[in-house]
């Protein structure tokens, strides 16, 4: 039996059959090593199709501005949707669309072809150019992916907002992108009911000076919602009577595809930008080889939100550049039951399914009653993304998942292989990552950098650590796939990511460690950037929504242990003279903080205390902060310019959040 204390040691190698039959094989690894720019340019000609090729694979001469495949062209949404129909696999269905209420659709490759060209139409017909930034506020619906495709065929910059953010967020967004249109709906489904966008963007919209001339709303539900005249179109006016003819242009490999917003360690979010070329290779190369995709059986399912780069890569770029068929949700996974998910995979007879490891955890604490209930033998590769996965869920997964061979039946004797995927919205596709086929793979590892890339572990002095030992992830050499710079702002791109090697080395914010095989094993961020249920959110941005709020003078955040989410939001705050907390205001900051930046940003709790830990020179220690909210020993606070602070802070959440 593999128990978690064992996890180092403990592999799992693919079975023969697999091996046998795996799309990537360890020469890959060989060729890569030997040849490290000469495989990244075999994997672009191989795998996209470009309209002109390209002379020169890597100019590092500007480091840290990268550029990639010099002098190629080529446009995304060709290589995503229309190469497929060329080639006689337009009946190939790409989307199968589950609604949350139980509604569906399904459209095959030939079907995107002419959505997307009506489209690119219509937004061209709102004035849409190329290089003009299109917002994207949407549920996971198929018009969000036709959406993204449009904007990619007329060379239109797509900055999508995840659908959960508030409409200050959504504001800020379109304010540093500039946004000339937003894409919306009216709303969506969450938990049975209703779950309203439309209103967000109005509000977002309110105040003026932003850049936005026309909305355009997909109907998604029959709830009503306001129009602005001369602004707002709905999208079955506009849309559905475009021709289903548009003629593309080839991009250059380096114009910009999208700009993604993810929180920093200060308070406003950055633009990661990234462009066509070197990221459409990276995606679709590492979507095929992690996820052993074969496009012509497969039935691929990502999990994740579009809002979020796992979306982005690994439903809209990745999969869609290898012609595969995919399931998309709109919903909750426990709506109308727990069983939601797995009655998906039964239904569609998912092959592969990406997911997240708070979503394991959830599914662990309801019990494997449920999934036991489901037939998901079709299942034959599990993949990971998010956080670090922690050995027990890793042997869930495998063991109730991976093994499902239906209900009543014994399991399988060759679960389906875990590939725990590591990577950031700025790497673009996975850096470290299994193979399916080739690598014996670890509970809770994922372990080695991907074909092509090269990371390293160093210390402090930019040295690289030995086996045993723990340091700062790098990356040792530009990637295709890598962010071309932060939205308006280089300055902020080199001092985020290169400066404390130097351009040597990218600095990617979190903390790793070999194992004696030499393995690698991520331990989260170095920095003020948390980790809930997946999502990157901010200390510095939540501790200025509670501070722009009447009664908070000042605020520290931290992230605590959670079993399910990974972290959790925890804030401490002060309160300005006169306000006195009369029993309600910790849930409304708590409901503050979600109306400004979303329902994900929600603090697990807020404690307001008399005095923040602060050392003589006024730095918060956040390290002891931290230590209380976890229920650990307070920690050495003798630095502190009031020591006996900590010990009514601990007091305190001990006897109103109990721990
Ligand atoms: C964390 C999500 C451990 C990490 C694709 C990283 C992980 C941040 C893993 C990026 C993993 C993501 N194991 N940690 N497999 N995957 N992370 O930009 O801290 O939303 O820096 O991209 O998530 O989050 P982002």
């Amino acid at each position: 039996m593999t128990t978690t204390e064992n996890a180092e040691t403990t592999t799992f190698p693919p079975s023969e059959e697999f091996a046998a039959n795996a799309v990537a094989t360890a020469e890959k690894y060989e060729a890569a090593t030997a040849d490290r720019l000469g495989y990244w340019a075999d994997q672009a000609r191989s795998t996209l199709s470009w309209d002109t090729d390209f002379s020169e694979v890597l100019d590092w001469s500007e480091a840290p501005f990268a550029k990639w495949f010099i002098g190629g062209e080529l446009n995304a949404a060709y290589n995503a949707v229309d190469r497929h129909v060329e080639a006689g696999r337009g009946d190939r269905v790409a989307i199968h669309f589950e609604g949350e209420p139980g509604d569906t659709r399904t459209l095959t490759y030939a079907e995107m072809k002419d959505e997307v060209a009506r489209a690119a139409n219509a937004f061209e017909s709102l004035g849409v150019t190329k290089g003009d930034r299109v917002a994207v506020y949407m549920p996971m619906i198929p018009e969000t992916i036709v959406t993204m495709l449009a904007c990619a065929r007329i060379g239109a910059v797509h900055s999508v907002v995840f659908g959960g953010f508030s409409a200050d967020a959504l504001r800020s967004r379109v304010d540093d992108a500039e946004a000339k249109l937003i894409v919306t709906a009216d709303g969506s489904y969450r938990r049975g009911k209703p779950s309203m966008l439309k209103p967000n963007v109005d509000e977002a919209l309110s105040q003026p000076g932003h850049t936005v001339e026309k909305v355009l709303v997909v109907k998604r539900n029959e709830e009503e919602v306001s129009f602005t005249e001369g602004r707002d179109l709905w999208w079955h006016d506009v849309v559905p009577g475009q021709s289903t003819e548009h003629s593309y242009v080839p991009h250059d490999s380096e114009h910009p595809l999208f700009i993604l917003y993810t929180s920093g360690t200060t308070g406003k979010p950055k633009g990661i930008l990234h462009t066509t070329g070197g990221y459409l290779t990276q995606t679709a190369v590492t979507h095929r080889d992690s996820f052993d995709l074969k496009p012509e059986q497969d039935v691929y399912w990502c999990s994740a939100d579009v809002g979020w780069i796992t979306g982005h890569s690994y439903i809209v770029y990745g999969p869609m550049t290898n012609g595969a068929t995919q399931v998309i949700y709109e919903g909750t996974p426990d709506t109308p039951h727990k069983g939601r998910l797995w009655e998906i995979v039964q239904k569609y007879k998912v092959t592969q399914l990406y997911t997240a490891p708070t979503l394991i955890r959830t599914c662990m604490k309801w019990g494997r009653e449920i999934p036991d209930q489901y037939d998901l033998s079709s299942l034959r590769v599990l993949g990971t993304v998010g956080e670090a996965i922690n050995p027990e869920a890793w042997l869930w997964f495998r063991e109730v998942i991976g093994a499902n061979n239906g209900p009543g039946k014994e399991p399988k004797e060759h679960p389906a292989p875990i590939v725990d995927t590591w990577w950031q919205t700025e790497t673009g596709g996975h850096m470290i990552a299994p193979l399916p086929g080739v690598t014996a793979t670890k509970p809770g590892s994922a372990q080695t950098p991907v074909p092509g890339i090269e990371v390293g572990i160093v210390d402090e002095m930019g040295e690289e650590v030995g086996r045993g030992e723990s340091g700062l992830l790098v990356v040792k050499e530009p990637w295709p796939g890598m962010l071309r710079g932060i939205y308006n702002n280089p300055e902020r791109y080199k001092d985020t990511y290169w400066s404390r090697f130097g351009t040597d080395l990218y600095f990617a914010g979190d903390g790793a460690r070999y194992d004696d095989d030499g393995d690698i094993w991520l331990m989260g961020r170095v920095d003020d950037v948390m980790n809930v249920s997946g999502h990157r959110l901010s200390t510095t941005e939540i501790e200025s929504a509670l501070v722009a709020h009447e009664s908070v003078a000042e605020a520290a955040v931290v992230g605590a242990k959670d079993a399910t989410t990974g972290e959790a939001v925890v804030a401490f705050v002060i309160l300005r003279g006169g306000y006195e907390d009369d029993g309600s205001l910790e849930e409304t900051l708590r409901n503050h903080v979600r109306a400004e930046i979303g329902p994900i940003a929600k603090p697990r709790n807020v404690l307001i205390v008399p005095e923040l830990p602060k050392t003589r020179s006024g730095k918060i220690m956040r390290r002891l902060l931290k230590n209380v909210a976890n229920g650990d020993e307070v920690g050495d606070a003798s630095t502190l310019a009031d020591p006996t602070i900590m010990e009514k802070i601990a007091e305190d959440m001990r006897t109103k959040h109990g721990s």
